[in-house]
């Protein structure tokens, strides 16, 4: 986990990237004209002459840019709380030297009690979420760095940074970009994965494992210390409400990296130059591997029920963590008896992706992402995240919007503009 400078940033509006956005002829030469002096040390340093974007690649590179950017602040938020601590090392010798995207050391496990409930979903849960986090700052830098050598403007968020931390004990009084504290977490992912013959390209709906994270907000970090019980008669020592919080983020996680994996081989499909195609073709599938662990850990979660309620910044929210092993379909108000077909949609240890219907059902099933389907990927995958309450928060003093989805919707518009274009 070296560090990798970060040559230079710049804030940029769209407005700048429209008008300058055009790479197609000569990055070097239209770097110089855009970003001026900065440039061109680092261009004719890291462009290899591989890759000539053009403007609909420029616009897909800096959408997954502000993407990864985003995910790189809401993984750094769980691994301050959830990553090992030296209590927590529970293997090997690999040491805990997690840098943030300006070389900085990020201090991480901070919540004990917290890291006791994920533990119930993997021991290695503290590890995972450490280098999930590091592979997150990897891609929003190098992707900084990429556009960048190719003398496109990239994508500056920080300014951004306006919503408040976890207060408990020890997390840095950093601004965020992301809100983890009011989630409505969609985990239909689960039986898109599962089902035999549905696909949402096929405009198939799917259900989710856990419909109480589905309604409500739900906080996935602890907000406060006051959310971070210790139970002595529970064989893992933490309460209900904190196992609840940890349980969340287990399922969080799959969702948030099940939408990397499908995000990357939909935008692909419109990208022109064969270098950005590599470049999207690379990153794309350790997204998966992400989602393949987290999908694996978060069928660990044991059945408990959590109304939040009496503590700082409590949404009232009831979550229930059923049993996904016994026939029964947790959307169902009647328990019902237990059925292979409800089994095969919502048992924990089915998480190969299940053989389904792709592109046409006369071509039979296959195992496969789902989905890919390129139209408006950009501003689905955004969306998502919309509903999902990531961003609430983000507001002026006087209550107004600061602009940060609105911005994020305009980069998702651009990338969804792009077409592929053969020279
Ligand atoms: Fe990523
Ligand atoms: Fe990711």
């Amino acid at each position: 986990m070296k560090k990798h400078d970060i040559p230079f940033t710049r804030n940029t509006s769209r407005r700048s990237f429209l008008k300058h956005g055009t790479v197609a002829a000569g990055a070097a030469t239209m770097g110089a004209g855009v970003l001026g002096k900065a440039l061109p040390a680092l261009s004719q340093e890291v462009d290899d002459g591989g890759g000539k974007p053009n403007r609909g690649d420029i616009a897909i590179l800096r959408f997954l840019q502000a993407l990864e950017t985003i995910e790189a602040d809401l993984w750094r938020q769980y691994a301050e709380l959830g990553g090992p601590s030296v209590a927590t090392q529970t293997q090997g010798l690999s040491t805990n030297d997690l840098k943030d995207q300006n070389g900085n050391r990020v201090t991480t496990g901070l919540a004990p009690l917290y890291i006791g409930g994920l533990l119930i979903l993997d021991t290695d849960m503290p590890q995972y979420i450490l280098d999930n986090t590091d592979d997150e700052f990897s891609h929003e830098t190098w992707l900084k760095n990429y556009l960048a050598s190719k003398g496109a403007d990239i994508v500056e968020l920080h300014k951004f940074a306006n919503l408040p931390s976890s207060q408990v004990t020890g997390v840095p009084n950093i601004g965020r970009l992301t809100n983890l504290t009011q989630l409505t977490v969609d985990t239909s992912w689960w039986t898109r994965y599962r089902s035999d013959s549905k696909n949402p390209d096929l405009g198939d709906s799917f259900e989710n494992a856990i419909p109480s994270l589905a309604t409500g907000q739900h906080t996935a970090i602890p907000r406060t210390n006051a959310d971070l019980i210790a139970d002595p008669n529970q064989n893992s020592g933490v309460g209900t409400h904190t196992q609840a919080i940890a349980f969340t983020a287990g399922f969080h996680f799959g969702t948030i990296e099940q939408g990397g994996s499908s995000l990357y081989p939909s935008l692909a499909q419109r990208v022109s130059d064969p270098e950005v195609l590599r470049v999207l073709l690379s990153i794309g599938p350790t997204e998966t591997m992400h989602f393949q662990t987290w999908q694996d850990k978060a069928g660990n979660a044991t059945q408990i029920t959590d109304t939040d309620t009496g503590f700082p910044g409590s949404t009232g929210a009831t979550v229930t963590f059923p049993n996904l092993n016994g026939g029964i379909n947790p959307n169902s108000s009647s328990q019902g008896s237990p059925d292979p077909g409800v089994a095969d949609e919502f048992q924990t240890n089915l998480i190969m992706p299940e053989p389904t219907f792709f592109l046409n059902q006369r071509l039979g099933p296959i195992s496969i992402i789902r989905p890919t389907e390129t139209r408006d990927a950009a501003k689905g995958a955004l969306q998502g995240l919309i509903d999902s309450g990531l961003f609430l928060g983000h507001k002026t003093k006087s209550g107004k919007s600061d602009g940060f989805v609105e911005f994020l919707r305009d980069l998702a518009e651009d990338a969804d503009e792009a077409r592929r274009q053969l020279s």
